[in-house]
Formats: structure tokens, sequence, C-alpha cells
């Protein structure tokens, strides 16, 4: 089932994100065809999907989450360029191929990353892409503002990189996942109920309770498999935060543990869909898949 959902939410993202990279000038095309290099390159597309599933969770139709979709698929590719990039995690290798500053330079990583970002924005706003008033779009450009800035994502790997060789308690390590990746995870599935143009406040507080678990969920899970999966099938370096002595939730808690976490944290978030009917299926089946992933 999930199979059958990630494929066709795969292609409906990557048809809206595809027309995205069309450079304006040839002088531009170096910039153009990095930013394409780190977005059109086989993501799993988490966030895309939980948006769409959000948007249809509420009865929507997927393609009114598509600028949703674009904007969270397009911050993460840029959080992925910069957090590879030497002066941050230094890999070498993402979703299978060179980083981009590796397939690129740094100049043009860094680049594409800001480039990526503001394009992110623009796609939440694209008539094209979007079909909400604008009190609702003005609502979504917030929460992703917020989502992706240093009260989110960027804050949070601002923790990740003053926290290297650090004991963090489980508070803190919390603290951290929270923002560097729960955010933009709860963005996705926000900005994705938003879409559907008929969230009602206490729907959004489920979808907050269920968002929170699953974006937790989502870096333990990633951290787990930094230990136990290997480097062709994650797709990026096995063992890099050991290596680099990251604290991370099995480093802390120990493997078991950290796997009875994420189940638990699954738990939380398919509670928190119990007033949900049928229509949340996909989302249910993603928070499953979420801590099931083997990359
Ligand atoms: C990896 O994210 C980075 C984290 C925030 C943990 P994903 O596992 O979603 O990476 P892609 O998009 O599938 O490459
Ligand atoms: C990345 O966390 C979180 C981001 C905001 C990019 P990681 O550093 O653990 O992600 P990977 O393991 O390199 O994909
Ligand atoms: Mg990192
Ligand atoms: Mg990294
Ligand atoms: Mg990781």
């Amino acid at each position: 089932m999930i199979d059958a959902y990630q494929a066709s939410s795969q292609a409906r993202v990557n048809a809206a994100l595809e027309p995205l990279f069309v450079a304006p000038s040839p002088e531009m095309s170096s910039l153009y065809a990095a930013m394409r290099y780190s977005v059109m390159n086989g993501g799993k597309r988490v966030r895309p999907l939980l948006a769409y599933a959000a948007c249809e969770a509420l009865g929507g139709r997927a393609e009114e989450a598509n600028g949703a979709a674009c904007a969270v698929e397009l911050i993460h590719a840029y959080s992925l360029v910069h957090d590879d990039l030497p002066a941050m995690d230094d890999d070498d290798l993402r979703r299978g191929q060179p980083t981009t500053h590796k397939a690129f330079d740094e100049a043009y990583a860094i680049l594409a990353g800001d480039g990526l970002q503001s394009l992110a924005f623009s796609a939440l706003l694209d008539p094209r892409l979007n079909s909400v008033t604008a009190e609702i779009s003005l609502r979504m450009v917030t929460a992703l503002a917020l989502a992706a800035g240093p009260a989110g994502m960027v804050g949070g790997q601002a923790i990740d990189m003053g926290s290297v060789s650090l004991k963090l308690d489980q508070q803190a390590l919390e603290h951290m996942h929270r923002h560097k990746t729960g955010a933009l995870i709860e963005a996705a599935v926000h900005l994705g109920a938003l879409a559907s143009g008929r969230a009602d406040a206490a729907q959004l507080a489920a979808l907050q309770t269920y968002s929170r678990a699953v974006g937790l969920a989502f870096q333990v899970q990633d951290d787990i498999l930094d230990v136990e999966s290997d480097t062709a099938t994650l797709g990026k370096r096995q063992g890099a935060d050991a290596a680099r002595d990251k604290p991370t939730y099995p480093a802390l808690l120990g493997l078991d543990a950290a796997k009875a976490y994420a189940l638990q944290l699954r738990d939380q978030a398919l509670d928190a869909l119990r007033p949900f009917d049928a229509a949340a299926e996909p989302l249910r089946d993603l928070a499953r898949y979420i801590v099931e992933r083997r990359h």
C-alpha cells in the first residue's frame, strides 16, 4: 500500500518540481544544474508524501497540496546540501551520488542551497501549484518560515554543530532532533492540512500531535540506520555519526532501546489519528513506514 502511494506521490511531486529548474539565462545554467542535481536525485520524498497525505486526510485532493509538497522538499534538499558541506558533516555521498559540493564545488553548493530555499517560498506562492485563499497562503508561508529558520531546522543544525563530542542527555538530544528534523516534518503535515482549505483547529491540533511524534521518530530511525544499515542501501555513508562522534539515540540509549522508542513514537502518532476516518490511512501507513524503513 505504502509502495503504491509512495510511487504515485513521488511522480506527482517530481512533475511539479521539474519545471522549477529552467535557467532564465545561459550564465545561470550551472547554478540551475546544481539545484536540479540536488533535488531530482531520487530522495524518498517523505515530506511531500506527508503533505499530500495530510491534505487527503481532511478530504482534500492530493493535487491541492502540490505547492506545500514542493516547498517542503525544496527546503529539505537545501538543508541536505548544506549539511553535507565540509564545514558541517563533510559527506561525499548523498542519495547514492556525489554530494553537490563534490559534483560541482563548494561555492555552487552554497548558492544552490540558498537558491533552493528561496524557490521553496516561490513554490508555496505559485498560483499553478496552490489553490488556497490569500489568508491561508499567509499562514502557510509563516509556518514554513518558522520551521525552516533559526527557531526550527537551522536552529537544530546549529545545536548539532555545537554538540559534536558532547554527551547530551535525552532531553537535550530530543530538543536538537525536534528542531533539526522534526520542525520541517511538522510543517509538511501542517502545510498539507492547510492546503486542503478545510482544516479546523481541532484537526490541526491532532495532526500536530501526530507530526511531532513522526518527526522525532524519523530522526531516531535515521540515527538507528546510521548504525545498522550499509552505505549502498542508505545512499549515504553508514557510520558517519559514530565517526564524527555525534550524539544520537543509539549512542545514548543503546540500539534496542532506541528501536523501542521509535515504535513508541509511532504508536503515539497512530493514537493521535484516532478521530480521523479511512481518508487518514496514508498518514497511518507513513507513521509505520517511518520506523520500518531500511533507508
Ligand atoms: C535525511 O532525510 C536527513 C534527515 C533529516 C534525517 P531523508 O532520509 O528524508 O533523506 P532523502 O530525502 O530520502 O534523501
Ligand atoms: C540532518 O541530519 C538534518 C538536516 C537538517 C539536514 P543528519 O546530518 O543526521 O542527516 P544525514 O544523516 O546526513 O542525512
Ligand atoms: Mg548533520
Ligand atoms: Mg549529515
Ligand atoms: Mg543522519
